[in-house]
């Protein structure tokens, strides 16, 4: 077991390595009952360095056993992200049809001249070890800031497609293979200013899977997401951006406007497990939830670095167009221990009315809040207060005046690590026909994820309490008869120990 220096901030069900540092989810496969994640880890301390494939085995996504490093930085080449696959028909001879080779791509950073190419190892033992093929680099356009190839089978085109970004150039490079070896250039998307994407900083880590229109008989898109960094001089938005198009093998033409992917400062670098035409036919997401501002700065330790929580992806009529929605995986619920019960009386405060719970030390848990607005006029703003002390609070909630659910970590514990970590992130999500408004929460000691209106809007940040503030509280401000609401929840039982 490792020492954990800093116990009160070790998430208890989502994934961290015991300890150094982890950034992005990389090769994300499920084979034989077994989903692997492979991250971004420095094998030798708690910052970003010697980048390396880190490994964790789970067969169910909630608990996760860490295995020895995958893939080792060598000869001055650092293993950056990158996808994997189950080469079942073994097309690129690595194995045999009756054993089919894992095969991986991942972008080799080569320190001597910054360069950035696309490299190959492949696994025969499950995924436990990788061996490099010989003749790497496979994509080498002596470039540098080109990478995070996303690799998957197009059935229709019986290839193999590969998407990589040229991150500064606000790019994304389509390939396709029919042996995972050679790869032949076959279109570049660069989307026009008129969707609205953010081009400030890079872009990294893109990613494309097709979703069934939910409600629409048959129909099927293609989403395409990326990254953006953001421009560290100014506050400006970073994480997952998506459209929504069509994709025949070579080429990816958008419909309409960007979209982001997350509404908070935490969700980064995600991407999608391959088993996309098998198994359970899920689409399920992971990110690194953390942001490039402040990463080298949270105060953890001897770990730096968590997942957000594994998500189910759907898409679905919303507004006048399509969106994403994100669902916590349903195996978390195995997790769920005693519920938790507020006070059955709001008392008067000196902005409102609020019931509290003392969550006793107890911060791993999965809340629910489902709130009915009955006077639209005589409601100024509701919401629940995590960890609220005398002078912290972390406040996620909803307010009539822009018809926006926000989430405020101004005042919750430490924040000075940077001046983008103090912040209110908010987006609009206006009011149903019927008035109601609900979000499940889960808070696990340094984090908070929240999916409101079925995970149509979702906020994942990160936060760092005073740990011994335990008052949890939902309160309203207006009349008092301006909403109903039904509170409840669980405890989670905690894995890390
Ligand atoms: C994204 C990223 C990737 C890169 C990796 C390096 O967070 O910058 O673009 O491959 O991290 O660790």
């Amino acid at each position: 077991a490792t020492y954990d220096e800093t116990p009160w901030f070790r998430p208890q069900y989502h994934y961290t390595p015991k300890k150094n540092w982890m950034n992005d989810p990389n090769g994300l496969i499920y084979h034989n009952g077994e989903y692997e994640l492979y991250f971004q880890y420095n094998p030798y301390g708690s910052h970003w360095g010697h980048m390396s494939w880190g490994h964790a085995k789970s067969k169910d996504m909630v608990h996760w056993e860490q295995q020895p490093v995958a893939l080792m930085e060598a000869d001055g080449v650092m293993i950056f992200s990158g996808s994997a696959v189950v080469d079942t028909n073994n097309t690129s001879g690595f194995g045999n049809k009756t054993h089919p080779p894992l095969v991986a791509l991942y972008t080799g950073f080569v320190e001597s001249d910054k360069i950035q190419d696309q490299r190959v190892a492949y696994s025969n033992d499950n995924g436990m070890s990788w061996i490099n093929y010989e003749n790497n680099p496979v994509l080498d356009r002596h470039s540098e800031n080109f990478r995070d190839p996303k690799v998957f089978w197009h059935p229709p085109t019986k290839s193999w497609c590969m998407l990589a970004v040229l991150a500064q150039k606000h790019t994304i490079l389509f390939y396709t293979s029919v042996n995972l070896i050679d790869w032949t250039l076959a279109s570049e998307f660069i989307p026009s200013p008129s969707t609205g994407v953010s081009i400030e900083g890079n872009w990294e880590c893109p990613d494309l899977f097709p979703l069934k229109v939910i409600g629409a008989a048959n129909q099927i898109k293609w989403i395409l997401k990326v990254d953006t960094s953001g421009n560290r001089t100014e506050m400006s938005r970073t994480g997952a951006q998506y459209f929504i198009g069509e994709f025949n093998g070579t080429h990816f033409v958008a419909g309409g406007k960007s979209q982001w992917l997350d509404s908070g400062m935490d969700f980064y670098a995600s991407n999608t497990w391959n088993n996309r035409y098998s198994h359970d036919g899920r689409m399920i997401i992971i990110g690194w939830a953390c942001n490039w501002y402040y990463s080298e700065n949270i105060p953890t330790s001897p770990f730096r670095g968590m997942m957000s929580i594994p998500r189910v992806l759907s898409l679905l009529p919303y507004g006048d167009g399509l969106r994403l929605a994100q669902q916590p995986i349903q195996e978390l619920q195995s997790l769920r221990g005693d519920p938790i019960t507020f006070a059955p009386n709001p008392v008067v405060t000196a902005e409102g009315y609020a019931v509290q719970f003392n969550t006793n030390h107890v911060r791993s848990l999965e809340i629910f809040l489902n709130v009915t607005v009955l006077s639209r006029d005589e409601l100024k703003e509701f919401g629940l207060k995590l960890m609220k002390g005398p002078s912290q609070e972390l406040v996620i909630g909803w307010r009539s005046d822009d018809q926006s659910f926000f989430i405020n970590r101004t005042a919750s514990g430490i924040v000075d690590m940077a001046p983008h970590f103090p912040v209110v992130n908010c987006t609009q999500v206006p009011l149903n026909q019927d008035g109601r408004m609900w979000a499940q929460i889960f808070l696990d000691w340094c984090s908070v994820e929240v999916f409101v209106n079925g995970g149509v809007v979702t906020f994942t940040d990160l936060f760092f309490p005073d740990t011994n503030q335990d008052i949890m509280e939902f309160y309203w401000t207006g009349a008092k008869d301006a909403i109903t609401y039904d509170l409840g929840g669980y405890e989670m039982t905690s894995i890390w120990k």
